[in-house]
């Protein structure tokens, strides 16, 4: 089950937490990944430990359209096809609306939105052409209900939602699948990162565990399992979702 052989994957946003996990979890299942990030370390360190003739590092700044357009030139120039597309790289920001400025939305907007926007641009004339393609963005629990104090992180991941299900009705008759995973909190640097910001982080820690009914955190690998599910053929009649895997974050209170 869940097996990739031949296909060739790009996973952005993969020299940490979720997206590592993900390219490690999708060349596990014998794809070939492009490990792209901003971050060269940790992104050369990724795909060193996937293994050399299995995964490639590739520097990408979603941000800049140029970046988005060369990357698709090179790996389709190399292997000729993309098969799956993990639009992953992702920032946040913590704030109302009057604790964040319009260049905080601005680069939320820019990497969030704007990045899954031009990199799924660059490849998706290739997917159609091949009637093949399958599209996985992350947005976040945060893309389908409030989180308080995440204004501008909320507003970009509510449009990552809109964006996938925009892209999956236009696309479908092409044989383009688009989808997206609306994560609860997950144990990644970008949260330890926000948690040591707190005055007390081991009670941030505590409160935002227990924001999941069931009460922790998921592991960046409980994640990776979804990509990969939404990568594969098993879930072939699978578009347009806002695949929930929260631990209970939006059941209710
Ligand atoms: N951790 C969570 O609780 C959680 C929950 C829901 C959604 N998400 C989303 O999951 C995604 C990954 O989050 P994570 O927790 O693994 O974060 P992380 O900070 O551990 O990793 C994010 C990676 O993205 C890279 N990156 C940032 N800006 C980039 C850019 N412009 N171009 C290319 N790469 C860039 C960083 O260098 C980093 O390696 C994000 O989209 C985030 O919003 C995270």
């Amino acid at each position: 089950m869940f097996d990739l052989t031949g296909k060739i994957a790009l996973v952005t946003g993969a020299a940490s937490g979720i997206g590592e996990a993900a390219a490690k979890t999708l060349a596990a299942a014998n794809a070939f990944v492009y490990v792209c990030d901003l971050n060269e370390a940790n992104g050369a360190r990724v795909a060193a430990e996937i293994g050399a003739g299995k995964a490639e590092f590739l520097k990408l700044n979603v941000a800049e359209k140029a970046e988005c357009e060369q990357a698709a030139n090179k790996v389709l120039s190399e292997k000729s096809k993309l098969d799956v597309l993990v639009n992953n790289a992702g920032i946040g920001h913590v704030g109302t609306i009057l604790e964040t400025d319009e260049a905080d939305l601005d680069k939320l907007f820019a990497v969030n939105v704007r990045g899954v926007f031009s990199l799924t641009k660059a490849f998706l004339p290739q997917m159609i052409e091949r009637k093949k393609g399958s599209i996985i963005n992350t947005a976040s629990i945060g893309g389908v209900v409030a989180i308080k104090d995440r204004l501008a992180y909320c507003t970009t991941k509510f449009a990552v939602v809109g964006l996938t299900k925009s892209l999956a009705l236009d696309h479908a008759k092409q044989g383009i699948r688009v989808n997206c995973i609306c994560p609860g909190r997950v144990e990644t640097p970008f949260v330890k990162q926000r948690i040591s910001e707190y005055p007390d982080p081991q009670k941030a820690y505590a409160e935002m565990a227990a924001t999941q009914a069931n009460g922790r955190m998921g592991t960046p690998e409980e994640i990776a399992a979804s990509i990969l599910y939404l990568a594969s053929d098993e879930s072939a009649f699978v578009t347009g979702s806002a695949l929930i895997i929260d631990g209970g974050f939006s059941v209710g209170k």
